[in-house]
């Protein structure tokens, strides 16, 4: 199946590792071009350097907790690429812990940040003929995996509704918006793999959990996002996609 992403323009905020590397790097094989950003300068170095053998990325070193800073950097992302198709919010504050900086940090990362870039990016996307907006979120916003009361999931759960909202807002300008939610994912160096190293038993039983025997990759999400934001997705607007292997045992 041809995607349909040759020549498109994407923007994946938080792609220097993990999920939205993998995200940067098929995109750039399906034929598109990617502006990326993370907060450490090494990593987005390796990144862009690394991937720029699959195609034309560019890359820059932004805090997504700063809403200016996030819109500058989506302002400058479509000047480089010449427009934009594709909007990827992959970022996350991961505000796991109970207190209130946790919530505030969870807030403008997994939230401003992404209001702030749809704001940006909304003429751009509106010129494209295949405009679509991709939020990464958790299965944290609709299950509760056992952690004191925190925002991760309710951030994850707030772009969940923020995703409609831009669907039916701006669906008559021909732009689509979804949220991909990963169940747990392993990769080297990622979360995972440090409670694996950290607690090797709660990792197994976290494996013996999820029907398939073990976590999903950062390349098996990517390919969801990437399918969901591309052309070949066009009949998925406002939807929900849930992509943890059956960990969480329900049926929606
Ligand atoms: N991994 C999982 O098992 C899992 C499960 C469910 C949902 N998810 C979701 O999937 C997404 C990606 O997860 P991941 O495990 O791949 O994360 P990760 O390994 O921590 O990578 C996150 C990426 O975003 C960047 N980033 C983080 N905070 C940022 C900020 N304030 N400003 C700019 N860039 C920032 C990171 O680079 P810097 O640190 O250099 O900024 C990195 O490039 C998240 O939204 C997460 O909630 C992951």
């Amino acid at each position: 199946m041809d995607l349909g992403l040759t020549a498109k323009k994407a923007i994946v905020l938080g792609g220097s590792r993990g999920i939205g590397r993998a995200t940067a790097a098929l995109l750039l094989q399906e034929g598109a071009s990617v502006a990326l950003c993370a907060r450490g300068v090494a990593g987005v170095d390796a990144a862009v350097s690394e991937l720029s053998v699959s195609g034309s990325v560019v890359g820059a070193s932004v805090d997504l907790a700063d809403s200016d800073a996030t819109s500058a950097f989506v302002v400058k992302a479509i000047e480089q690429l010449g427009g934009l198709d594709i909007l990827i919010h992959n970022a996350s504050g991961f505000g796991v812990e109970p207190d209130r900086e946790s919530w505030q940090r969870a807030f403008a990362v997994d939230v401003m940040a992404g209001v702030a870039a749809v704001d940006t990016a909304l003429p751009a996307l509106k010129d494209s003929a295949d405009g679509s907006i991709t939020f990464v979120g958790s299965m944290a916003s609709k299950y509760h995996f056992g952690r004191p009361a925190s925002a991760y999931g309710p951030m994850k759960a707030a772009m969940r509704t923020y995703a409609n909202e831009l669907a039916q807002n701006y669906g008559s300008d021909g732009i689509r918006a979804n949220v991909v939610s990963p169940g747990a994912v392993w990769f080297p160096g990622g979360s995972w793999d440090q409670r694996k190293q950290e607690n090797p038993k709660f990792y197994q039983a976290v494996e013996r959990s999820i029907p398939l025997g073990r976590l999903g990759s950062a390349e098996e999400i990517a390919q969801i996002i990437v399918f969901s934001a591309s052309p070949a997705g066009r009949w998925l607007n406002s939807t929900h996609l849930v992509a943890d292997g059956g960990q969480v045992a329900a049926v929606d």
